[in-house]
Formats: C-alpha cells, sequence, structure tokens
C-alpha cells in the first residue's frame, strides 16, 4: 500500500508536462523512471500500468460527476482541453460520469417530456446525441463527445465523430434513440440527477467529487483534474 501511495505521489507531484529537457533522448529503460519522464515520452499509460500490475490497488476509483450542456463554451473548453486528456490517463483511478443536460428546462406534455435548452434547439439535439451515446457505447462515448466539442460544429461533426470512433455504430440506430422514446426517457433521467444535485447548479460545467460540490473542488478540477483526483485517491488510500 505504501509503494503504490508513493506512485501516486510520483504522478501528483511529478505531473508538469512541457518543463525540464528531454528524457526520451536518453535509453527507453529511464522513461518510467518517473512520471516525468513518461508523460514527455508519450508513455505514461504503459508506466502506470506497468506499475499498477506489480502493485496491489488500494482504494476505489475516485468518483467525478461532470454536470454540462453541449454548446456552452466553458463546458466545450473543460471537456477539450482537461477532462478527456485527463480521462485517458487517469483512467484507472477516475469513476467518470458525465451528464448532458445543464441549464436545460424540462416540461411533460401529457405523452412526453419536452426540453428547452440555454443555446437554442441545436444544443438540445447535441446534448440528445451524447446521451444516447453514454447509454449505447459506454466505453467511446467520451471520446466521441470530445471530438464533437473540439469541432467547429458540434452538430455537424457529430456522425463523423461516431464513424471515426465507433464504428460498429451505425447513425441511423444513433438518431432513432435521439428522435424516439429510448432518448426521451434518458433525457428525462438526466434532468432528475441535475435537478437532484445539492447544492443545486448555478453554472456549467458543475463538477461533483465523491458525490460533492464546493468552490473549491470545481476550482481545482477546473485548474488541473490530475491533480485532484490523485489527491483525493491518495486520501482514501490512507484510510483503506
Ligand atoms: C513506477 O514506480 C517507481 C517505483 O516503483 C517510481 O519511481 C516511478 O516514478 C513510477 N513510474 C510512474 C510513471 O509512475
Ligand atoms: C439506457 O437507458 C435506459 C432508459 O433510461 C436504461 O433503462 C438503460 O439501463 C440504459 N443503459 C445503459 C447501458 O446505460
Amino acid at each position: 500500500m505504501k509503494a503504490l501511495l508513493l506512485v501516486i505521489v510520483a504522478v501528483c507531484v511529478k505531473f508538469e508536462p512541457g518543463r525540464g529537457d528531454s528524457p526520451c533522448a536518453h535509453s527507453p529503460h529511464t522513461w518510467c523512471s518517473s512520471a516525468e519522464a513518461a508523460v514527455r515520452c508519450g508513455v505514461l499509460k504503459h508506466c502506470l500500468k506497468a506499475n499498477y500490475t506489480k502493485l496491489q490497488q488500494t482504494a476505489d476509483p475516485v468518483k467525478v460527476e461532470v454536470y454540462h450542456e453541449s454548446l456552452c463554451p466553458d463546458c466545450r473548453g473543460f471537456i477539450t482541453q482537461m477532462l478527456y486528456p485527463s480521462s485517458v490517463l487517469l483512467r484507472d483511478i477516475m469513476d467518470l460520469t458525465v451528464v448532458p443536460y445543464g441549464n436545460t428546462q424540462e416540461s411533460f406534455d401529457g405523452q412526453k417530456y419536452v426540453f428547452t435548452c440555454q443555446h437554442g434547439e441545436q444544443e438540445c439535439l447535441g446534448n440528445m446525441i451524447q446521451s444516447c451515446l453514454l447509454n449505447m457505447t459506454r466505453s467511446n462515448a467520451l471520446i466521441i463527445i470530445f471530438c464533437m466539442e473540439a469541432a467547429t460544429d458540434v452538430i455537424k461533426a457529430a456522425k463523423s465523430c461516431v464513424e471515426l470512433y465507433a464504428p460498429q455504430i451505425l447513425w441511423d440506430k444513433v438518431m432513432g434513440c435521439v428522435n424516439g422514446d429510448l432518448g426521451n426517457q434518458i433525457m428525462h433521467q438526466n434532468a432528475l440527477k441535475t435537478k437532484a444535485l445539492k447544492p443545486p447548479h448555478t453554472f456549467v460545467p458543475w463538477i461533483t467529487v465523491n458525490g460533492v460540490h464546493t468552490d473549491d473542488l470545481q476550482d481545482k478540477a477546473m485548474s488541473s483534474l490530475i491533480s485532484l483526483v490523485c489527491n483525493e485517491y491518495q486520501v482514501m488510500s490512507e484510510y483503506s
């Protein structure tokens, strides 16, 4: 357990990409010598995996929930620059849930739920596509959401993002979900989940860590999700 802690500390303390001289110039056996070296040489995942196989994992993954909406500029920035890249590095110690809904309003017309989105109908469509994908392919949904949010036109990009990252999923099936009862139900679940937040969200993206939202956790998640999750994981490891 001590040893694992050291590894996590190493990742947290030494994760400063873009600094120091190139360790990749040295022989490959030094690449895993520190997390920083591993990041710079593009082999962090490999090194972490090697380390984790050697050591017993001691704590549960840190639960991170992100409440966003598809066209909000801050959400797009966070997903593309922070959330997606961090999720790749933190795969083993972060349990991530993404809830596309945000400041959407919901009403019931007697047969189905009707949604009104902050940035208009296109945003509702983007939220729905992302929600259907999260329901259809848990493993590939995040990279597709990243691909959409990184594109100039979030909605137009959706089809090519799916074709690129989940070619096994037919676009017609996605749109079947989007326009059908399943999509309506899934979005209603997102509404319930978002409305249940305590404290209620006042902006997006809204982040909770192990079910908790504070200004401090939000700020840390926005500025360095990697450090935050590493630190939380360390604390949890110390108590397990
Ligand atoms: C792998 O573990 C060693 C100690 O066993 C540590 O020094 C090194 O920093 C770790 N590498 C990474 C990438 O965490
Ligand atoms: C997909 O959504 C339906 C309706 O909300 C739900 O019953 C089902 O469990 C979801 N499946 C996954 C994998 O999330």
